[in-house]
């Protein structure tokens, strides 16, 4: 297929945040279940950033209220991480263990974090070695991942794979060291050869300040310049777009 092809895709448009939560915290729960049904367990990727702690803190909030979801069969994993120790505030992991992960019983062994205190290129090859231990991959077949969850900044980055940096281009690791200029630093990211190995690739998307990336991502120009997020287009497995009215705003009415 034309990597500029657009393949097909579930777009959810909620009608708030709250809902946008609601609906992306039962649609994990299925993803989970389903697969830790079918497959004994269930590799899950986590997104970063603010806007996912709503959906972590739901789904503590479930496990607590007794919705039960087979936490003990699935195996955590992140999609990126700052190069900061899992102590500092701005860290992914700390995020996501301080809503979720502490509050529900996935194993601690099963929780598999991005040791972004060390050096980028140490910590994205120490992760790549996890990835390759745990998913025993054939041959040079990237991980499929049963559910990646995503989120998207107002310039279209995904993960840590920002507008014109290097990792873009990375089509053989799965975990890549990203210089990212725009912010100073370097971040630790999933590569698209593993975002699109994904049976399910769950973007969940919220506010006005997205709204722009968001029409830019689903409803490109012709000629236009393809936003990393636009890239993720899953090979055999689901592309889904959870998004507030906000963040949908600016998408044609029947995208
Ligand atoms: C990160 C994320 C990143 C995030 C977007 C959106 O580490 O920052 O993985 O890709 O999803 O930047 O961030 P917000 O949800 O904070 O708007």
């Amino acid at each position: 297929m034309e990597e500029s092809a657009i393949r097909p895709r579930e777009i959810q448009v909620l009608a708030d945040a709250p809902a946008l939560m609601r609906a992306a915290a039962d649609e994990v729960g299925r993803v989970i279940t389903e697969a830790v049904a079918e497959r004994g367990w269930c590799a899950v990727a986590l997104a970063g950033g603010s806007t996912p702690r709503g959906l972590y803190q739901l789904l503590a909030a479930d496990h607590a209220a007794g919705r039960v979801l087979p936490w003990a069969g699935v195996h955590c994993f992140f999609g990126d991480e700052r190069l900061v120790p899992p102590t500092h505030p701005e860290s992914n992991f700390r995020m996501a263990w301080e809503t979720l992960l502490a509050r529900v019983p996935v194993p601690r062994a099963q929780i598999y974090r991005i040791m972004a205190e060390r050096p980028a290129r140490a910590a994205a090859a120490a992760y790549e070695r996890d990835l390759r231990r745990h998913f025993l991959p054939q041959g040079d077949a990237p991980p499929r991942f049963d559910l990646i969850l995503l989120g998207l900044g107002a310039d279209g980055h995904t993960a840590s794979l920002f507008p014109g940096t290097p990792a873009l281009r990375e089509e053989r690791l799965w975990v890549a060291a990203n210089p990212v200029p725009q912010l100073q630093t370097e971040r630790v990211t999933l590569t698209f050869p593993v975002l699109n190995a994904a049976r399910t690739a769950l973007f969940v998307v919220s506010g006005a300040d997205k709204a722009e990336a968001v029409a830019r991502v689903l409803e490109p120009a012709p000629g236009g310049e393809r936003l990393p997020a636009a890239r993720v287009q899953p090979e055999q497995g689901r592309l889904v777009w959870f998004l507030d009215a906000a963040a949908a705003a600016k998408l044609p009415r029947a995208a």
